[in-house]
């Protein structure tokens, strides 16, 4: 691996930095996964020193990691990577200072923890400035765009000096260990693999529940919603690693480009369907963890003119393709909900004939993927139950693929961890293309359009629920419903 790596990290004084970033780093160190020789730049535009920032990340690093995990040799050794520089992102001359620091022949990696704004500005300063050479990588978080055309327009901005194989754009739902564990799970198993199809699958759901409101974050909220918040990326990312084509190798171009085809088969949610296939929610006051907390237009920072913004989603989206063809994939994502809960959960279809006693209830089988809480996954059957009293009646077992225990390790490692490490290795299998995040818009914008123009209006739900009555509804009359753990 490459250790000469330069990382310079814009935002150094923001939240994301503060919550994921350094605990990333400082992990990642502390099990020897840091190149001995990988100096990390910290920029922002307080007026601090060097030793500040230090004590300012030493806090939050305290504050963000258990105290089991603190160790005082390794935050020594990550320190003296440490280093801060006062830079006004949209002054050219700024970059100099940056310019100076950055060492020949080393890789820089630009970390872009900033609003999306910014990105333009920073790339042209720091191509002005000469940080920019064939090797230099940039870091995008999200969100990129609100839709597709000033998606275009970011990538187009950035594209002007860094090649896409250079550009590595943040989801961090792809550095999760159960997402790269769809790919184990489908592809290294030939018995999964043939029964992944329309013949076999009656349906996916896709959740991603939490239970934290806005967080305090109004301003970036309001003009988002959780459509461009969570469904144009992460729920659309994992319906793409669960639907996807096997990819010829585990190359990130390969990976990719199967990703991008589903997201071109996703049927649109048009004018015509859009009532059917997608609901729109917001939550009012209620009670999370038998705490009461304020409806959404009460949050800090709040404004009447609020134009219905919604902090729910369900949908019911179909793929058009040979496999998937006929089969829903129902998406569910909302703010304060009754629990932290992401999964998929593949449920099979009947069996043709039941030869078996009424087994009184529900008698299919599923796959259940869960990301959080408790990574793991589970496969529902039915086995005979042991009685003599009974001559053979089934009860429903679960087959438990725990991450926990299997692993050795200690810990999980956090997403950002992951995806540290491959961009220092310069490998982009768990980046988004440029390709993909047009794709992923286009159809987000398509459903937009179709709620603006149906006039689809937010249904209220309570906070510490499961979102809007219609999102049940959505289910039922499928005959179906959202699987509860
Ligand atoms: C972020 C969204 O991308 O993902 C947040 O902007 C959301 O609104 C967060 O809370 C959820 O991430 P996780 O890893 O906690 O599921």
């Amino acid at each position: 691996m490459n250790n000469n790596i330069d990382l310079v990290l814009f935002g150094a004084k923001g939240d994301l930095s503060e919550r994921k970033l350094y605990p990333a780093l400082y992990q990642l160190d502390r099990a020897g996964l840091l190149g001995n020789s990988v100096r990390i730049a910290g920029l922002a535009r307080q007026d601090i020193s060097s030793a500040d920032f230090i004590t300012t990340v030493e806090e939050s690093l305290k504050k963000h990691i258990p105290e089991s995990e603190w160790d005082d040799a390794a935050w020594r050794k990550f320190s003296r990577r440490l280093s801060y520089m006062k830079v006004d992102f949209s002054q050219k001359k700024d970059f100099m200072l940056l310019k100076e620091w950055l060492v020949e022949k080393r890789t820089a990696i630009y970390y872009l923890a900033t609003p999306p704004s910014l990105y333009g500005a920073i790339c042209n300063h720091l191509n002005d400035a000469g940080c920019v050479d064939d090797v230099a990588r940039i870091v995008l978080e999200k969100p990129i765009g609100k839709d597709l055309d000033s998606s275009r327009e970011v990538n187009a901005t950035v594209g002007v000096h860094f090649d896409e194989r250079n550009i590595y754009r943040i989801d961090h739902y792809l550095g999760k260990e159960t997402v790269q564990n769809l790919l184990a799970l489908r592809f290294a198993n030939r018995m999964i693999n043939s029964q992944w199809d329309n013949t076999c699958v009656d349906n996916v759901q896709i959740t991603v529940a939490e239970t934290v409101g806005i967080e305090g974050r109004w301003g970036y909220y309001d003009n988002v919603g959780q459509l461009r918040d969570m469904i144009q990326n992460h729920l659309l990312q994992l319906l793409c690693m669960v639907a996807m084509e096997p990819p010829n190798s585990l190359q990130a171009d390969e990976i990719r480009a199967e990703k991008v085809k589903i997201l071109r088969a996703l049927k649109p949610i048009d004018s015509d369907n859009v009532l059917e296939q997608s609901v729109r929610g917001q939550y009012s006051a209620g009670w999370i963890s038998g705490e009461p907390v304020v409806g959404y237009m009460e949050e800090e920072g709040s404004q009447e003119s609020s134009n219905d913004t919604e902090t729910f989603v369900a949908l019911k989206a179909y793929i058009d393709n040979w496999r998937w063809a006929g089969v829903p994939f129902y998406l569910r994502t909302g703010k304060r909900m009754q629990d932290k809960v992401t999964q998929v959960v593949i449920t099979y279809k009947e069996i043709p004939h039941a030869i078996f006693p009424d087994k009184g209830g529900d008698s299919k089988n599923r796959l259940i993927i869960r990301l959080q809480p408790n990574e793991g996954i589970e496969l529902e059957m039915f086995s005979k139950k042991q009685s003599l009293k009974e001559r053979l009646s089934l009860e429903k077992r679960t087959l438990n693929l725990d991450f926990f225990d299997s692993s050795g390790e200690s810990r999980i490692a956090d997403a950002y961890e992951r995806l540290f490490l491959e961009v220092i290795k310069g490998d982009q299998w768990l980046f988004v293309s440029r390709d993909e995040i047009e794709a992923s818009w286009r159809w987000c914008d398509q459903l937009l359009d179709s709620w603006s123009e149906k006039n689809v209006v937010t249904k209220t739900y309570s906070a510490g629920t499961w979102g809007p009555s219609k999102a049940d509804m959505l289910m039922e009359k499928d005959q179906r419903s959202w699987y509860e753990s």
